[in-house]
């Protein structure tokens, strides 16, 4: 699921050709969202499903979290990656995909949980940031690790440069990460990321 450009579902789509998962659906809550189109490109299903109602307002949580629900179903999906969807979704939601809903977040967590991470990291003087893969929980960015990527962070850093630098070990981590949960060598057991 993706709300924006989708370059971490490139990298999954790039992957996919030998890999222990196949991407069959690709829903954006944003129309024109640029992943989109590399998803039709790839010749993947898409489908939007905006959070917005009528009039502009927004459909309650549950009610759009229902018709994600719906559509993920329908597609026969068995994992959900979160790639750039900028949603929180109900506790119901999560739970109902425990295990199976997987999110890439732009720091090393659980530092630096939520939104502008990276002016964040910079005006804390981090010296190293990174990405994390992670199993989604109700609480946001809180579910366990399954893997982290580290980068260095540069005195003269912009948020853009940093988000850059990320963003490529971003492209490694998310198939890689996937790989494993595919694979059945990581597990959500008892709140905690279970290898082996
Ligand atoms: C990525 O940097 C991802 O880590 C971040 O949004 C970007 C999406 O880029 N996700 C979050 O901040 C989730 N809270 P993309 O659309 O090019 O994959």
């Amino acid at each position: 699921m993706i709300s924006g450009r989708g370059s971490n579902l490139g990298a999954l789509i790039a992957d996919q050709a030998n890999a222990p998962y196949k991407i069959v659906s690709v829903i954006s809550n944003i129309e024109g969202a640029g992943g989109l189109a590399r998803a039709a490109e790839a010749g993947i299903a898409t489908q939007v499903i905006p959070h917005k109602g009528p009039l502009g307002t927004n459909k309650t949580r549950e009610d759009f979290d229902a018709e994600l629900d719906a559509a993920l179903r329908a597609a026969g999906v068995e994992i959900v990656c979160l790639a750039g969807f900028m949603r929180i979704l109900s506790d119901g939601f999560t739970r109902a995909w425990e295990g199976r809903l997987i999110n890439i977040h732009p720091s090393l967590l659980p530092a630096y949980k939520g939104t502008h991470v990276h002016e964040r990291v910079i005006e804390a003087r981090e010296s190293q940031s990174g990405a994390s893969v992670h199993f989604v929980v109700p609480e946001l960015d809180a579910g366990p690790v399954i893997a982290q990527a580290r980068v260095p962070v540069h005195a003269d850093d912009s948020p853009d440069t940093l988000a850059a630098r990320v963003l490529e070990v971003e492209h490694k981590l998310y198939p890689a990460a996937l790989r494993l949960l595919a694979d059945g060598k990581v597990k959500l057991e008892k709140g905690l990321a279970v290898f082996g």
